[in-house]
């Protein structure tokens, strides 16, 4: 299993939600984050040549999911969240290794 991380511009949420979803996955968690990239923030010049890092709004999402589908799920975040601007964001994989589903107890792949 996978955890995929992905950290997107808040406008782009309902084209990722939604391509998400046609792909079948069961269940995802939305925050509302701030950071910064290598821009640092910075949306003009600050006092001449000085760099003010400041932070900007995003949303990440975090998804778990069967290893297989990782290429499908970045490919497809990928797709939806791209502007082809600065800002647009990053994905980010790494394992996963135990989910419960607190209800039932089940573990493991049966529990995404
Ligand atoms: N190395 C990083 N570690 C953790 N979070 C990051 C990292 N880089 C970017 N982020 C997060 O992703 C958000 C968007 O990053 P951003 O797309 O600006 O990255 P970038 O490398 O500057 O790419 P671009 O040049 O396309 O803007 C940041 O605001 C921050 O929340
Ligand atoms: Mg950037």
């Amino acid at each position: 299993m996978k955890l995929v991380i992905a950290i997107i511009k808040p406008f782009k949420l309902d084209d990722v939600r939604e391509a998400l979803t046609q792909l079948g996955i069961q269940g995802l968690t939305v925050s509302e984050v701030r950071g910064f990239g290598r821009q640092k923030g910075q949306t003009e010049i600050y006092r001449g040549a000085e760099y003010h890092v400041s932070f900007v709004a995003k949303i990440k999402i975090e998804i778990a999911i069967r290893e297989e589908l990782v290429p499908e799920v970045v490919e497809a975040i990928m797709q939806a969240a791209r502007t082809g601007r600065i800002g647009d964001g990053k994905i980010m994989v790494t394992p996963l290794e135990q989910i419960v589903r607190i209800r039932t107890g089940e573990i493991g792949e049966g529990a995404l």
